[in-house]
């Protein structure tokens, strides 16, 4: 069976690579790379000094990968990621077949790690491969560390979530980490809660605040618009810590 190694890169920085992710780089024949439109550029920038700056004198391929445009959802969020699913894993099967023969291994670089938002090993699931996962640093856990704080409260939960599940309606009194906010969903969510919020986490460009969220809301939107024109896209996300 052909062997693909999952490999958790961190959210950002190189120095995020952890020993474990250094000797699976090494043992990988043929790198693929997906192209994700218009992060396209920063992103594959670090992947590309990763493999420059980690890997030693093993030969290896790089094969980018083509990602086709999810319809739009609608109402039918879950059906629209399962058919961008089953067309993406042709594309793999076919990659693989074509890539992947006397026993070369696979390796896919995953921006922070693989268990967070993202369908790395969904997709590995229906192919028939063996995989392989090594764990990074997520930008949950560079957020944390970049303001310096704990993520919890004492003995209490913490909700991993999306902007767009955000601004549906958050539960009152849980602490909330929100990822992929394509709509500043913090400027709309009710409730007492102090805000830390990062973009570009652990990259020369990461910009960091935090606050009672009243106070700085409108500052984080002016600073993140901003951003976002002076480098065409942006990667944010942020706390929201009830008060107590
Ligand atoms: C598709 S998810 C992938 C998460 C990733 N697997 C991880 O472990 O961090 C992408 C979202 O993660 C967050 N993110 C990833 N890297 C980030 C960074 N360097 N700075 C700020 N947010 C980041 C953003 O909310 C972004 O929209």
């Amino acid at each position: 069976m052909r062997r693909i190694l999952v490999i958790g890169i961190g959210a950002g920085n190189p120095d995020y690579l952890t020993v474990q992710a250094i000797d699976a780089l090494n043992r990988v024949d043929v790198f693929f790379i997906p192209d994700k439109g218009e992060e396209k550029s920063a992103l594959r920038h670090l992947r590309e000094e990763i493999l420059a700056r980690f890997v030693g004198k093993k030969r290896y391929e790089t094969v980018g990968v083509d990602i086709p445009r999810r319809r739009a959802a609608g109402e039918d969020y879950r059906g629209a990621v399962d058919d961008w699913h089953a067309a993406l894993t042709s594309n793999y099967e076919n990659l693989f077949e074509r890539h992947l023969t006397d026993g070369k291994v696979g390796g896919f670089l995953v921006w922070g790690d693989p268990m967070l938002y993202d369908s790395t090993l969904r997709l590995m699931e229906r192919l028939d491969v063996e995989v392989e996962v090594i764990p990074g640093i997520t930008a949950v856990q560079a957020l944390a560390a970049r303001h310096g704080i704990a993520l919890n409260h004492i003995g209490e939960p913490v909700l991993l979530t999306t902007g767009r599940k955000a601004m549906l309606g958050l539960p009152q009194g849980i602490d909330s980490v929100i990822l992929l906010d394509g709509d500043q969903a913090f400027a709309h969510v009710p409730g007492d809660y102090d805000i830390f919020w990062g973009a570009y986490l652990g990259t020369k460009d990461e910009i960091l605040i935090s606050g009672h969220l009243s106070e700085v809301k409108a500052e984080i939107e002016k600073v993140r618009a901003e951003a976002r024109q002076t480098h065409g896209w942006i990667m944010d996300t942020y706390l929201l810590r009830t008060r107590r």
